[in-house]
């Protein structure tokens, strides 16, 4: 942009910013997309409160009971804009075959001229008559040699209040970027510009979404949601997408992962990540309390959705949490399933699409036994149960979630934002099958484990817009988040591994699992949540050399006695059911790993193949 023109926009920008790249970007976006104004988020509780005040006046935010639920508020989103778009989510890299197929792509410069460069560029003019906030934000503890920094605008103060709560927001950061630190660039709109005179809705968002990914330049632009992943951009964007490929290139990992410490009765600390798909039990998992009949075990939170994973100089693996607050699934979270969490959202939270009482709480499908005797729902309208069971009508959206700082977190690790992370002990992967795959297999080294995650399948849920309850594949959890080849990742994971291993370390061992096996009568056969437990024991006793198992085909998974049952009324024929495996069963589920292997057999790792044929081997003798 010239000159002139830089100086003609009201920039704003306070004295401590001292970089003058960021702040040509900032003038140069603010022109294309034609902002009212410009606001720089400090990220003070003062502005978030400030923030707030003022989506409470737009109607996007209720105020909730501060007696019932202080510091407390509810967004209810547009009906057409209530998760990630997955066909919508694309990863511009030069060139297709670095995107892989399966992901989205489209030609940079096609892309940059349907969103920037084209005379009917989306983002020309997309903020007229808004503020678009300028939101510095670092991913990992400040000034972590680990951590990232982005910053993102937007013109949704709504994202501005979220990034508060998700990451290490404000003024702190500009004061590390100094006058020329890096930042990724994280452009984000609405999509809904105001003409003078026009009123605004209550959720801003547009029916075209673009949700885009330049990796080579590590670029983030954003158009026309205001949801989750979608508007939240150092979250999948960045944390994920953008960050694997920051991974591949630096030889470290970004991976869709809880993170927990579990101390023993004996006082031993281990430190677990856990890949399941969205919606699939990362954070009930990551919170999760050790059953009576267990007594003496404790586990902590350190993240519970995105875990960046270093080779550190003693050759081990170690995580952390990129993000400071929990984007989490409401249906289904009550006392009983998650108490930890219960406890975090007593107070400071957004909650996005749960119902509202009349009492001016929030309510959702699972949080108490008896729904109350009415409700206003997530759109607005009456909700009583004699009307859900006529209509089917759900009071909280299934894809309804809180924000929530970590900090509120009671089981939350000591060493959560430790900057040096913690060490990997075991990483489990496991997805929601309701056949087929057992409650727990350990992989008998790396490459089975990488085998395992790689083949996953996974029934989809309402984390993204789509079909629900259909199985299909979602390697390692990241289908979605992938920023580059999943076949190269395969081969990214494997490698690491290898080169850990000549250097002499001890890799942590690999787990699938799956609490999700259903019976005849279409309900869960596992207790799961706190009882799992169970299994999370018998896998750390696996790593220390001390619990049994029977070898199967695809690896080792325990007996009926090699898992602790004292309090739980769980029979043989129980445990039979959720680990049986079913010849028929494997034989057509190989076939979909062969589908799989077919789509991805671009820079396939041969490793992989014949992990497959020496299953499919056992398998037939
Ligand atoms: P994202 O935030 O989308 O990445 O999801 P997540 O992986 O953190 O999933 P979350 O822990 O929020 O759980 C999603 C849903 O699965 C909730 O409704 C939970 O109640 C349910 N769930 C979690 N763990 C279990 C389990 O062990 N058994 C069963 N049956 N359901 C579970
Ligand atoms: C997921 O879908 O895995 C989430 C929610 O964690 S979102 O931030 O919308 O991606
Ligand atoms: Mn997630």
């Amino acid at each position: 942009m010239n000159r002139p023109a830089l100086e003609g926009l009201r920039l704003n920008a306070p004295a401590y910013v001292k970089h003058a790249r960021l702040m040509a970007w900032v003038a140069e976006m603010a022109a294309l997309t034609e902002a009212r104004d410009v606001h720089w988020c400090d990220g003070s509780t003062a502005e978030y409160d400030r923030l707030c005040a003022q989506l409470v006046a737009a109607g996007t935010f209720k105020r909730l009971n501060p007696e019932l639920r202080p510091n407390s508020y509810l967004a209810c989103s547009s009906p057409s804009d209530v998760a990630r778009v997955e066909d919508r989510t694309f990863i511009c890299s030069a060139k297709k075959e670095d995107a892989g197929p399966t992901n989205n792509w489209m030609e940079p410069a096609e892309m940059r001229a349907l969103l920037q460069t084209g005379d009917r560029a989306l983002f020309r003019g997309a903020m007229k008559g808004r503020t678009m906030y300028v939101v510095p934000f670092s991913m990992g503890p400040l000034g972590s040699p680990i951590a990232h920094i982005g910053v993102e605008l937007s013109d949704s103060p709504y994202v501005a209040v979220n990034m508060k709560i998700m990451t290490r927001m404000g003024r702190a950061v500009i004061d590390v970027l100094g006058s020329d630190g890096d930042f990724v660039p994280c452009m984000h709109t609405v999509g809904a510009p105001l003409e003078p005179g026009q009123k605004d809705v209550a959720w801003p968002c547009n029916t075209t979404k673009y949700i885009v990914h330049y990796p080579e330049t590590r670029e983030i632009w954003s158009y026309g949601s205001g949801y989750g992943g979608n508007a939240l951009l150092g979250k999948k964007c960045f944390a994920l997408r953008i960050a694997s490929t920051m991974g591949r290139d630096e030889g470290w990992l970004a991976e869709h992962m809880l993170i927990l410490g579990v101390e023993s009765p004996e006082g031993k600390k281990h430190h677990v990540a856990a890949a399941f798909p969205s919606a699939c039990g990362k954070t009930n998992f990551a919170m999760l309390i050790p059953p009576g009949g267990l007594p003496g075990w404790k586990v902590t939170t350190i993240g519970d959705d995105i875990a960046w994973i270093k080779p550190a100089a003693d050759g081990r693996l170690y995580a952390i949490n990129p993000e400071a607050g929990y984007f989490g699934v409401a249906p289904g979270t009550n006392e009983k399933t998650n108490f930890n969490c219960m406890a975090s959202l007593k107070r400071d939270v957004i909650f996005t699409n749960v119902a509202l009482t009349d009492d001016g709480d929030v309510w959702w499908e699972g949080m108490t036994d008896v729904p109350p005797a009415q409700l206003t729902d997530w759109q607005g309208k009456r909700w009583t149960p004699a009307i859900a069971k006529e209509t089917g009508a759900k009071a909280a959206h299934p894809n309804a979630r809180f924000t929530v700082p970590a900090t509120n977190n009671p089981a939350l690790d000591a060493a959560w934002d430790d900057p040096a992370g913690v060490p990997i002990d075991a990483i489990i992967v496991g997805g929601r099958r309701s056949t087929t795959v057992p409650l727990v297999t350990e992989a008998r080294d790396w490459t089975e484990g990488v085998y395992m995650a790689a083949t996953m399948g996974s029934e989809t849920t309402a984390a993204a817009a789509g079909q629900q309850g259909v199985v299909r594949r979602d390697p390692f959890a990241m289908l979605p988040f992938i920023g580059y080849n999943m076949s190269d990742y395969f081969q990214h994971w494997l490698s690491l591994g290898a080169k850990l291993q000549a250097k002499g370390a001890t890799l942590p061992k690999i787990f699938c699992v799956n609490w999700f096996r259903k019976g005849d009568d279409g309900k869960f056969v596992w207790p799961g949540y706190g009882e799992n437990m169970r299994v999370l024991k018998w896998m750390l006793e696996r790593v220390e050399g001390r619990a049994q198992g029977a070898e199967n085909v695809f690896g080792v998974t325990p007996n009926y006695q090699d898992l602790t049952w004292e309090g739980l009324d769980f029979s043989a024929a129980q445990y039979q059911q959720v680990t049986g495996v079913d010849q028929g069963a494997w034989k057509a589920e190989l076939a979909l790993h062969d589908e799989l292997f077919k789509q991805l057999a671009w820079h396939l790792p041969a490793e992989l193949s014949a992990t497959k044929a020496r299953i499919e081997a056992r398998l037939a003798g």
